[in-house]
């Protein structure tokens, strides 16, 4: 059934409610939470927002717009996570920027972007005409840049519904060592970006070594949901000799390798941090990682390197859960989850 699903029409009249309809051309088809009782509810909430369904993209695997609008409805998705931006453009990191490895990726993109000004002008307007819901993902290199880039962001549409802080970079105020490393930088990242004046979820790094405490300072901070993991800075030896193989000096592992780690982090988190929203992401290919991650005890997952073997990724995954669903008899995902 989910292949029938696959279609590219545009959604209209897109609104943040759970269990709300997407566009004007899922009925007959049914679709995943749409709520009309063609298909089941897979509605969600993260935080204070709800989603009529768990699956979104991840930041940096589906452009800043409507790049993969081609492939896919993008007003089917939970939301649309979009590339970090900063408060300015940025060059990101010379070629080659990506290297496959066993079931994943290295990439050293160097949060390549737009920057915010640009992107809600250029950008945004063209995701929006797609029906998506839309996540700005922000990151800096200072506390500085968090604060400038969330308040470019405040008077924002309100269909850009959270911001997603990115605190798995280089904070050049402490010896480059990366936010999301310390609890008290990240919880300062996330303070800062309160000047986007919507709901923060921070994304934080598998290589924190103490990732609940980050996790529950982000919270403490303001930060309304968790989204674990991003890549592991990882480096490829090739030869006899040293090198990274990649523009930058190392780059992020993505994909299968990070799955198990994605699942602990989540696992270790929702037991530290009680009832605070996670958005699970790490090798997510098919419904059964995104179910993995919410047995984990996600509230939400996104759909990430995946998105580089079939574009139209995110959305299978939605289809292949509202299967599930169907087959196993489970009118809703708290039900198939055995909640
Ligand atoms: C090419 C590439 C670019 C990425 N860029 C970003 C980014 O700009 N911001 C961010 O928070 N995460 C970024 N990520 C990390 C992903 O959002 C995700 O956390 C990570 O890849 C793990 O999920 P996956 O295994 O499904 O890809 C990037 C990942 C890849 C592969």
């Amino acid at each position: 059934m989910y292949r029938s699903m696959l279609h590219t029409g545009k959604g209209e009249g897109v609104a943040h409610g759970a269990g709300r309809g997407a566009g004007d051309d899922k009925g007959a088809e049914g679709g995943a939470g749409t709520g009309d009782g063609a298909g089941p509810d897979l509605a969600v909430r993260v935080g204070s927002i709800a989603l009529q369904n768990p699956v979104m993209t991840a930041s940096g695997t589906a452009g800043c717009s409507a790049e993969l609008s081609a492939y896919m409805d993008m007003s089917r998705l939970g939301a649309v996570v979009v590339k970090s931006l900063g408060h300015e453009p940025w060059p990101g990191n010379p070629p080659p920027r990506l290297r496959p490895v066993a079931g994943g990726m290295l990439n050293s993109v160097g949060l390549q972007g737009p920057g915010v000004e640009m992107w809600l002008r250029d950008q945004l307007p063209r995701l929006m005409a797609t029906g998506a819901i839309v996540v700005a993902s922000i990151w800096g290199k200072t506390i500085d840049d968090y604060a400038k880039a969330a308040a470019m962001l405040q008077d924002a549409p309100d269909r850009v519904i959270a911001v997603e802080v990115n605190v798995s970079c280089p904070n050049l105020e402490d010896a480059e060592q990366m936010f999301s490393c310390s609890a008290e930088a990240t919880a300062a990242a996330v303070r800062a970006s309160d000047a986007a004046r919507r709901p923060r979820w921070v994304k934080l790094s598998p290589a924190a070594p103490d990732l609940c405490r980050v996790a529950a300072a982000a919270v403490e901070a303001g930060a309304e949901a968790v989204t674990l993991v991003n890549t592991l800075p990882s480096s490829q030896v090739r030869g006899a000799r040293y090198a990274a193989g990649l523009g930058g000096a190392g780059g992020g592992l993505s994909g299968m390798p990070v799955h198990q780690i994605a699942q602990r982090a989540i696992r270790e988190c929702r037991a530290a941090l009680g009832d605070v929203a996670i958005v699970g992401v790490g090798g997510v290919f098919n419904a059964g990682g995104a179910l993995e991650l919410l047995t984990a005890g996600a509230n939400a997952v996104q759909v990430g390197t995946a998105t580089f073997l079939d574009p139209r990724a995110p959305v299978r995954v939605l289809c292949e859960l509202e299967d599930l669903c169907v087959r196993r008899g489970a009118r809703s995902l708290e039900e198939l989850l055995g909640r």
